[in-house]
C-alpha cells in the first residue's frame, strides 16, 4: 500500500539538499502506491563533523501528499541545507494509512523512542502487532501512535537494549526483529548506533536495491550468507562480510550509492543496476558493502541473488505531453498493445508462441479446468476473454476475485490451472490466492506487468504484458494488454486442432489490425469530452451490455466509480428485466454497448425497454448499425473487429469519458481519493 525509499551515499560528498532532493523525487515516483501522508528521516543537527551529525537522526513527516512534504522539509530553520556528508543514510516514506488515521504522528518513519535511535520504513501489515505491543509495553516502551509499524522499531531496541555483545550487528538485530513479525512486510532501517548503514528485509513486499558507481563492481552475483550451525548461536555463527560475500566497488575511491525502493520506477533515473530481494532476505550496506544474509537455508534456494540490468527509460515514466498520466496511458495503448504481441504473434503464418509458457503449455492443454483469478481491473481482464477461453480451450473456466475465491475456500485440485492476472504482480489478495493454489498442487500461471514481482517470480509459467510501467491509479493500458495476452493464450491453446483453424486465422487477423483500430476510437476524442460536459454534474451513470461485452460495462463503470466519485454500474444487459429497469427514468443516463455480434438483437431488445421507459440511451454501436442508432439519444460510433477483440474497443470510449468527467468535476485524475494502485494488503 505505501511507498519506500531510501537513499545512501558513500564516499561520494552530497548536500543535505542533494540528498533530501533524492528522497522527495523517490517519493513522487512511488506516490501512486499510496498519498496520504509521507515522511523522511535523514541525519540531523549542523555539525561540519558528520560524526556528530549522525548521533542524530531528524524526522519530518507530514499529512497529505508527497508535495506537502516537500513544503515541510524546506520551512525547517535548524536544518542548514548546504552542509555535505560524505556517507550518509535517508530513508523516505509516502503512505497509504491502514492502521491510524492519516496524521504525522501515524506516518512513517515511525521510530523507537523520543531519540530517535532506530527508525524504520513499512510497506505491509503486522497482523501480530497487538500482541508485540501488549510485550513491549510491558518492558516500559511507550506507544505514541496507532500504527502497526511502531512495534517493529520499539522491538528492535528492545532487542539492542538486551543484547549480549557490543559486536551485534544491525542486521542481525533486524533478523531477530523479523523473526517475531506475522504478516507481509518490506522494511527498511536507519539507527543512530549504525552511522552510515542501512538494512533492508521483506516478506510478502516489494523490495529492490538500485546500485550506482563510477567504479567496477566486485561482482554480478551477490552470494547470500546463511546462518549456519545451531539458530541460537546466531551471531558467532553468522559468516563475516569479506570481500567475496558481498557487492563493493572496486578503485582506489570507492565512492558508491544505492536506492532502496518499493518499485524500480523510483531508482532508475539513479542507476539500471538493480538487486531484486526474496522473502526473508536482509541486506545490509556497511562502510559502502552490501551484503545479504538469510536465516536458514531451504530446499530450492537461489545461492545469489543477480545484478541485473532494467531495460526501463524514465521517459517511460514520465508525463510527457499529456496531463496526466491516466490520459498518457490510454492514448499509449495502440504501442502497448504491440508490444504485448511483439515477438509472439506471427501474422503470416498464424502462429502464437508464448516464450514463458512453451514448456508448460503441453500440462496445460491436459488439465481439467482454468481457473482465472484477479481483483479489480484484472479480474474484469478475466471476465472479458473467459468466453473466448471457453470457446478455443474447450475447457470450464471459472473467473474470480480473489478476495471472494478465498474467502470461500474454493476446491482446487492438482489438475486445475490457475491464472493470476495483476499488474502490478503484488496484490495481497492475488498473491495469497497464488499461495492457495501452489498448496493444492494446482500448476499456476502469472499475467503481470511487473518483471521481478512476487506474483511473477513465484508462479510456475507466466506471461509478461509487456504494457510499460503504469502509474495512473485507475488501470487504462494493462487492462488492454491483459486482454490481449489472455486472447493470445487461447490462441496457442489450439494450434493443433484443425476444426479451430478458421477462427484462429479471424482473431490472429483481427490482432494484426488492432492497434490501427484502437488509433480510431482515440480519434473520438473530442466527441467524448462534449458528452462528459453533458454529463459531468449528474449522480449516477449506468453501462449496459452483454456477451463479450459486459466485461466492458464493468470496467466503465470502475473507470467512472475510481476517478469520478459519480455512482456507476455495470448492469448485464440480460438481467436489465431483473431488477436494473426499475432505476431508468426519463432522467438516467444509460450508456449501452451494442455490437454486431451474436448478442445484437438481445441488445436491441434492451434498448426498446429503455427506449419504452422514457431512458436517454447513449449508444457504443458499430459504424453501420443505422437500426440501433435511430433509437439513441446519443451515438459513439467504433469500427467493426472480431467479435472477441471487440471489448478492447469498447473500453476505450468510457476509460476517455471517466476521465474527461473526472477533469471536469475537478479531481486529481491519476490520485483518486481513498485509493492506491498497488493493494499490498488485504
Ligand atoms: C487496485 C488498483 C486497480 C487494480 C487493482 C488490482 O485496486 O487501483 O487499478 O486493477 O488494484 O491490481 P493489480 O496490480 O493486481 O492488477
Amino acid at each position: 500500500m505505501c511507498g519506500i525509499f531510501a537513499y545512501l551515499n558513500y564516499n561520494v560528498p552530497r548536500s543535505r539538499k542533494h540528498i533530501l532532493d533524492t528522497l522527495v523525487k523517490g517519493l513522487q515516483r512511488l506516490e501512486y502506491r499510496g498519498y496520504d501522508s509521507a515522511g523522511v528521516a535523514v541525519d540531523g543537527g549542523n555539525d561540519k563533523n558528520w560524526d556528530n551529525n549522525s548521533k542524530v537522526i531528524q524526522l519530518i513527516k507530514k499529512r497529505g501528499k508527497v508535495k506537502a512534504l516537500q513544503d515541510e522539509i524546506y520551512k525547517q530553520d535548524l536544518l542548514d541545507f548546504d552542509i555535505e556528508f560524505e556517507t550518509h543514510v535517508g530513508i523516505a516514506h509516502t503512505r497509504w494509512a491502514t492502521h491510524g488515521e492519516p496524521n504525522a504522528v501515524n506516518s512513517h518513519p515511525q521510530r523507537s523512542d523520543k531519540n530517535n535511535e532506530f527508525v524504520v520504513i513499512h510497506n505491509g501489515i503486522i497482523t501480530n502487532y497487538k500482541d508485540l505491543k501488549k510485550f513491549l509495553e510491558s518492558k516500559g516502551y511507550e506507544f505514541e501512535s496507532e500504527t502497526d509499524t511502531e512495534t517493529i522499531p520499539k522491538l528492535l531496541k528492545y532487542m539492542y537494549d538486551n543484547r549480549e555483545s557490543n559486536e551485534i550487528s544491525l542486521s542481525t538485530l533486524v533478523e531477530r526483529v523479523t523473526q517475531q513479525l506475522e504478516g507481509a512486510f518490506a522494511l527498511v532501517f536507519k539507527s543512530v548506533h549504525f552511522p552510515g548503514q542501512v538494512v533492508g528485509t521483506r516478506r510478502g513486499g516489494p523490495l529492490l536495491i538500485g546500485v550506482q558507481s563510477k567504479h567496477k563492481l566486485s561482482t554480478d552475483h551477490i552470494p547470500v550468507l546463511y546462518r549456519c550451525g545451531k539458530e541460537k548461536k546466531a551471531v558467532s555463527t553468522l559468516p563475516r562480510v569479506d570481500g567475496d560475500t558481498c557487492l563493493y566497488p572496486i578503485g582506489e575511491e570507492t565512492g558508491v550509492e544505492y536506492y532502496f525502493a518499493s518499485d524500480a520506477s523510483a531508482i532508475i533515473e539513479h542507476t539500471n543496476r538493480v538487486i531484486f530481494l526474496e522473502d526473508d532476505d536482509v541486506a545490509a550496506v556497511v562502510d559502502g558493502r552490501l551484503s545479504i544474509h538469510r536465516i536458514k537455508r531451504t530446499a530450492g534456494d537461489d545461492p545469489a541473488r543477480a545484478i541485473q540490468t532494467l531495460q526501463m527509460e524514465l521517459q517511460q515514466i514520465m508525463k510527457g505531453s499529456y496531463s496526466s498520466f491516466m490520459q498518457k496511458e490510454i492514448f499509449e495503448q495502440p504501442e502497448s498493445v504491440v508490444n504485448t504481441m511483439r515477438g509472439r504473434v506471427n501474422f503470416d503464418d498464424f502462429t502464437v508462441l508464448l516464450g514463458g509458457l512453451k514448456d508448460h503449455i503441453r500440462e496445460i492443454r491436459r488439465c481439467r479446468r482454468l481457473i482465472v483469478i484477479g481483483c479489480g481491473t484484472s479480474y474484469h481482464a478475466g471476465v472479458a476473454t473467459r468466453q473466448i477461453l471457453e470457446e478455443l480451450t474447450e475447457l470450464p473456466v471459472m473467473v474470480e476475485l480473489s478476495s471472494d475465491f478465498l474467502d470461500r475456500n474454493t476446491p482446487v485440485f492438482r489438475d486445475d490451472v490457475c491464472f493470476f492476472i495483476s499488474q502490478s504482480g503484488e496484490t495481497a489478495d492475488t498473491l495469497m490466492a497464488l499461495h492457495y493454489c501452489k498448496e493444492r498442487g494446482a500448476l499456476t500461471v502469472g499475467v503481470t506487468n511487473t518483471v521481478g514481482s512476487s506474483i511473477s517470480r513465484e508462479t510456475d509459467c507466466g506471461i509478461h504484458i509487456n504494457a510499460g510501467p503504469e502509474v495512473g491509479v485507475a488501470s487504462t493500458k494493462a487492462y488492454t494488454s491483459q486482454f490481449v495476452a489472455l486472447v493470445m493464450f487461447s490462441l496457442m491453446m489450439c494450434d493443433d486442432r484443425l476444426s479451430m483453424q478458421k477462427r484462429r486465422q479471424e482473431i490472429i487477423s483481427a490482432l494484426r489490425t488492432l492497434p490501427d483500430l484502437i488509433k480510431e476510437v482515440l480519434a473520438l476524442d473530442d466527441q467524448i469530452n462534449s458528452l462528459a460536459h453533458e454529463l459531468y454534474q449528474q449522480r449516477s451513470l449506468l453501462v449496459m451490455g452483454r456477451g463479450f461485452n459486459y466485461a466492458t460495462c464493468m470496467e466503465g463503470a470502475l473507470k467512472i466509480k475510481e476517478i469520478t466519485y459519480m455512482h456507476s454500474e455495470g448492469i448485464l444487459a440480460g438481467e436489465l428485466k431483473h431488477g436494473p429497469l426499475a432505476l431508468v427514468d426519463k432522467l438516467m443516463p444509460v450508456i449501452m454497448i451494442i455490437m454486431k455480434d451474436p448478442t445484437h438483437t438481445k441488445c436491441q431488445n434492451a434498448l426498446q425497454q429503455v427506449v419504452a421507459r422514457k431512458g436517454r440511451p447513449i449508444l457504443i454501436c458499430e459504424k453501420n448499425d443505422d437500426e440501433s442508432k435511430l433509437l439513441a439519444y446519443r451515438t459513439i460510433e467504433l469500427p467493426h473487429t472480431v467479435d472477441c477483440l471487440q471489448g478492447v474497443l469498447t473500453v476505450i470510449p468510457l476509460q476517455l469519458l471517466s476521465y474527461h468527467l473526472a477533469v471536469l468535476r475537478g479531481f486529481d485524475v491519476d490520485f483518486p481519493r481513498n485509493l492506491a494502485k498497488s493493494v499490498t494488503v488485504e
